[in-house]
């Protein structure tokens, strides 16, 4: 297969609360693509095997893999619908009992692998728009964009409290938040990969709709030159 052959690939990295799933919902949106949320399915693995016996310390890569055999993901709008057992999940992915345990699961390289193929199988069924910590290094290597997404702890922390409470967060709430934002980020760091030809985005001073216009645009330049490639 000729590069011009492969599915056309957005690739979206970045830290917790950088507002990547969000951003790339609305990218895929945009230009008519579909979207899949690489942090959702490790979320759906961990909802999984949170419903079966056993404490989180003593979860094996293997107990994960035998739950994660009824996690389906489904091109539902210009989403990826994911299913646990036939049923959508959404909302219960993003309880705090998830949150609170997701990275042991994600640290599982047979999970991480089992994620990877899921990621690229929906890449097989036409262009999309991927995000995560690593999509753009170990899982799409070839993507034809790569962005990686950041803005300041703190201001992570208000835009996800903002979403959260649905007022303005008060000083001692961010700083709050901001500390569980940065051990979230440790935890995660070890699977964390910036490809070194993505384009970097700062989202500290940007609004959601900035942001998204960027990366509308680059795509465009991006298929612009892809098409031209295929036509020579
Ligand atoms: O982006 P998120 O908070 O929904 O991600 C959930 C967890 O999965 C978090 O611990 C980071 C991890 N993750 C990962 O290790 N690799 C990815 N490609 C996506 C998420």
């Amino acid at each position: 297969m000729s590069a011009a052959d492969q599915p056309f690939v957005i690739a979206i990295d970045g830290p917790a609360a950088s507002g990547k799933s969000s951003t790339a919902k609305l990218v895929a949106e945009r230009l008519g693509m579909h979207h899949a949320d690489s942090g959702a399915v490790y979320r759906a693995a961990t909802l999984a095997r949170i419903g079966r016996p056993g404490a989180p310390e003593s979860w094996t890569p293997g107990s994960v893999l035998h739950e994660v055999a009824g996690v389906t993901l489904v091109r539902a709008g210009t989403s990826f619908e994911i299913r646990l057992s036939g049923k959508v999940v959404g909302d219960e992915l993003h309880e705090p009992a998830i949150t609170a345990v997701v990275s042991l699961v994600a640290k599982m390289g047979p999970v991480r692998e089992w994620v990877n193929e899921l990621m690229r199988s929906c890449a097989d069924e036409g262009p999309i728009v991927v995000d995560g910590r690593d999509m753009g290094t170990t899982v799409f290597p070839g993507a034809q964009l790569k962005v990686c997404l950041i803005a300041h702890a703190d201001e992570r922390a208000r835009r996800r409290l903002l979403q959260r409470l649905g007022r303005a967060p008060i000083e001692d709430e961010i700083a709050a938040e901001t500390a569980a934002l940065q051990e979230r980020d440790a935890k995660d760091a070890v699977q964390t990969r910036q490809a070194p030809d993505a384009v970097v985005i700062d989202t500290t001073h940007l609004t959601q709709g900035e942001q998204v216009e960027r990366i509308v645009e680059l795509a465009k330049d991006r298929l612009a030159r892809t098409s031209t490639h295929g036509a020579t």
